[in-house]
């Protein structure tokens, strides 16, 4: 049912926990399932340079938090807004439909901890809203 990637990042997810005095922290629900996802994000001229996750869900939201998070290691602010749930399911060689919805949560929580950053330094901008790019692929998201 679930790829190799999701059983990996599943059983020995990457960039668990807090990070202190973090620069921008996200925290969302899912509200299909009630799972919560936290991501907090250490910024530097505007490049990420740490991220850390804390999930409280389903193994699928865990494997997504944990690519999600080695994905925007690194990136810039803009890059790391560019990332869709998409694009982490791809990373994972795929989710089950019925689990994709669990992705979304992950962009979500990275949009939500990059709006925290921007709120805290003043930064007037638009963060583009998360949403399934499921393309109505079936994955239960209803869009
Ligand atoms: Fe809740 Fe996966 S079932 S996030």
């Amino acid at each position: 049912m679930y790829s190799e990637k999701v059983m990996e990042h599943f059983s020995n997810p990457h960039n668990m926990g807090d990070i202190e005095n973090a620069d921008g922290v996200g925290t969302v629900g899912n509200a299909k399932c009630g799972d919560i996802m936290k991501i907090s994000l250490k910024i530097e001229n505007n490049i990420i340079t740490d991220a850390k996750f804390k999930t409280f869900g389903c193994g699928a939201a865990i494997a997504t938090s944990s690519m999600a998070t080695d994905l925007i290691i690194g990136k810039t602010i803009d890059e790391a807004l560019t990332l869709t749930n998409s694009a982490v399911v791809e990373a994972l060689e795929g989710l089950p439909p019925a689990k994709v919805h669990c992705s979304v949560l992950a962009e979500e929580a990275v949009k939500a901890a990059i709006s925290d950053y921007y709120k805290k330094n003043g930064i007037d901008k638009e963060i583009p809203d998360a949403s399934c790019h499921c393309h109505g692929d079936s994955c239960g998201c209803g869009e």
